[in-house]
């Protein structure tokens, strides 16, 4: 890759990091080390609020969930809240859910979750794995899923075209992918939000977890997040024909929706 390829590409820097290696390994480091607390900081910190947007976000591909056989993927799945949402919303026994994350310690976290679930390992429930992935090579053939989602888990990739390439990769044609993330929502709420996000998410979250970064990091990676537009362009460019943005509680989230094209998008249709 030239200097001028390496430039161009958007992605998660958590401090210190050099490369796109070093960047990935910080962030896996950095979940890994506030893994026993995630649970618990995700919902003291959004006030419990996070449920509803995985369960909304679940909702919105009600159609595919209810598809026998239908396949689908949760990268960067972390301790399993999106993936047990889709499971939540399938209820059918041969769709299958797969959650995937490169930190063995979030994926035990929902392995245990998964375990103390009673419905989870019966006959008649939908099927739910988890896989030690790395969401920018994901060890799955072309179109093999319906659906791929993804809960603030996309952010942290190292290469945010990469991970939407092989996100589009891996779905078939007119598959559709879910991106859940933050936001930054405007107006007087915006500022409201940026005081809670930027000056005191980070002092409960280090107090709580016991680590410093990772929460200074959150609201850092928010912001190198490309806007809802911009999000759209980088979809359409990874191969999506259709490409939304939901905000979700005053833009603070919003859901990312795309369509994977049938065919190669000329650039000038993007
Ligand atoms: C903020 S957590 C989100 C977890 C979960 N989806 C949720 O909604 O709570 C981000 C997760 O993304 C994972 N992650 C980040 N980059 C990844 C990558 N390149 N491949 C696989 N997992 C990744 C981290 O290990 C972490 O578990």
């Amino acid at each position: 890759m030239t200097r001028l390829e390496k430039e161009r590409i958007v992605g998660a820097a958590p401090g210190g990091a050099r490369d796109q290696d070093s960047a990935a390994r910080a962030v896996q480091e950095m979940f890994t080390s506030i893994a026993p607390r995630y649970d618990l900081l995700n919902h003291v910190l959004s006030f419990n609020i996070d449920r509803l947007w995985w369960r909304r976000a679940a909702r919105r591909f009600e159609q595919i969930l209810k598809r026998p056989g239908a396949r689908v993927l949760d990268v960067c799945c972390g301790t399993g809240d999106m993936a047990f949402a889709l499971w939540r919303r399938a209820r059918s026994a041969d769709v299958k859910i797969l959650g995937a994350d490169f930190s063995h310690a979030m994926l035990q976290r929902a392995a245990v979750k998964e375990n103390r679930s009673a419905g989870a390992k019966t006959g008649q429930a939908p099927s739910l794995h988890w896989i030690e992935a790395d969401a920018l090579r994901l060890p799955f053939p072309d179109g093999h899923f319906d659906l791929v989602t993804s809960a603030f888990g996309f952010r942290n990739l190292a290469d945010y075209d990469a991970g939407l390439r092989e996100i589009a990769r891996v779905l078939r044609p007119g598959g559709e992918c879910g991106i859940l993330d933050f936001g930054e929502p405007g107006g007087l709420i915006g500022e409201v939000y940026r005081v809670y996000f930027k000056r005191v998410l980070p002092k409960i979250g280090a107090l709580i977890s016991g680590v410093r970064g990772p929460y200074a990091y959150l609201p850092a990676s928010v912001e190198r997040f490309p806007p809802p537009e911009e999000m759209m362009t980088r979809m359409k460019q990874a191969g999506f024909a259709e490409a939304s943005w939901t905000p979700y509680t005053f833009g603070i989230a919003g859901l990312y929706r795309g369509v994977k094209a049938d065919r190669n998008i000329p650039l000038e249709e993007i």
